[in-house]
């Protein structure tokens, strides 16, 4: 049976090296398998070989989440979850976004250079207003923050899930721009999907997301985990009949936990028939369990020792800054926006 470091560790060894690597994930509810495997999985095997910063999107979340308290718990939550699943901080700059406001500086800039049309274009934007999210400016301009995140930190690669990929065009058109008007500053960025979980599946059938409440979280385990993993929805294909291993929920769910040998075993058994969902979900429930014990473990420790989760956000935080405060020295000079306090205040004529 597979773990989370056996996982990271595979994955890692077929990653590009000696780049830049950088991603966010916005504290707005608990995090689930969706995310691990769509992101949070390659965010952990980047880490190694590369230089990569990764921080927990709280400017973001304000755009759907306005509760001063599960803003703070949720943010404290993420990051537990990234060190217990095996972000090394040693290894990786992790940090909390409000850390670094010099990105809300530089969202601004790049809001003076986006059409407001580009932005209708959004399909995440038009998703949330299609869920009856409030349509505040934040959510309109919630890729222009992102394109600040991405480009203040010169990012090469952006490992996401398939959802965001319309954010990294945003984001490549928007220092496209910025350097046509002002002079190369900004690096142009690519994503990083991963071609075999581009979309994890809820319990339902649709795309998981926190929004949606089909979930099945990261760290759920014992009872709830398995009364949620049976209540995955399947077809009433009688016990005795042979299943379609390709249009089944629990299988899908199953391809991401598995070795090859075991799915191939499981594959067998749909096809063969006289193996029925409620054992397909079973093996998932074990397969599941076994999958993240050992970050459940290291979890248990963060949360007895909140002090360290935040001194380790806090040295994260004041690296990320330096970086960003270097870059946007370029880009206020680039701009014309005179910053009285520096040294390259100085006066022209016009
Ligand atoms: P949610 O949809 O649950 O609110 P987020 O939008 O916060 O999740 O996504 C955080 C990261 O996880 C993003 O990189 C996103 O692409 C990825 N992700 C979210 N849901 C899924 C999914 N069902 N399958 C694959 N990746 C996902
Ligand atoms: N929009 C991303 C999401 O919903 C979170 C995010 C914010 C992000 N800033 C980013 C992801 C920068 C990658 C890079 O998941």
């Amino acid at each position: 049976m597979r773990t989370v470091a056996d996982h990271v560790r595979a994955l890692a060894a077929q990653l590009p090296k000696g780049r830049l690597i950088l991603s966010g994930i916005q504290p707005s509810g608990r995090l689930h398998i969706g995310n691990y495997f769509g992101a949070i999985r390659q965010h952990l095997a980047f880490q190694y070989g590369n230089r990569a910063f990764y921080f927990i999107a709280n400017y973001h979340a304000l755009t759907s989440l306005n509760d001063r308290e599960l803003l703070e718990a949720y943010t404290l939550e993420v990051a537990m979850d990234y060190l217990a699943l095996g972000l090394d901080p040693e290894q990786a700059t992790f940090f909390v976004q409000s850390d670094v406001p010099q990105v809300t500086e530089l969202a601004w800039i790049f809001t003076c250079l986006v059409p407001v049309s580009f932005l209708e274009k959004g399909v995440a934007y038009k998703d949330k207003i299609a869920r009856g999210l409030s349509p505040v400016a934040g959510l309109l301009t919630y890729p222009v923050l992102q394109a600040a995140d991405i480009l203040i930190y010169e990012a090469d690669i952006v490992p996401v899930g398939q959802d965001q990929k319309q954010h990294l065009e945003f984001t490549r058109d928007i220092a496209q721009k910025f350097n046509t008007l002002y002079g190369e500053v900004f690096k142009l960025p690519e994503p990083y999907i991963h071609p075999e979980v581009a979309v994890v599946p809820g319990i339902d059938g649709q795309k998981m997301s926190k929004s949606y409440g089909n979930t099945i979280e990261i760290f759920a385990s014992g009872s709830a985990l398995r009364k949620r993993i049976m209540s995955i929805v399947t077809d009433s294909t009688p016990l005795e009949a042979p299943k379609d291993p390709d249009r089944c929920t629990v299988f899908a769910l199953l391809k991401l936990f598995a070795t090859p040998e075991e799915l191939e075993e499981i594959r067998q058994a749909y096809l063969r028939g006289g193996y029925g969902y409620g054992q397909a979900k079973e093996r998932l429930y074990e397969l599941m369990e076994h999958y993240f014990e050992e970050a459940r473990q290291r979890r248990r420790y963060w949360e007895a020792h909140p002090d360290e989760v935040r001194d380790i956000l806090r040295q994260g935080g004041q690296r990320a800054r330096e970086v960003a405060e270097a870059v946007m020295e370029r880009v206020r000079q680039a701009t014309g926006l005179l910053t009285t306090y520096s040294k390259s205040f100085a006066l022209r004529k016009i």
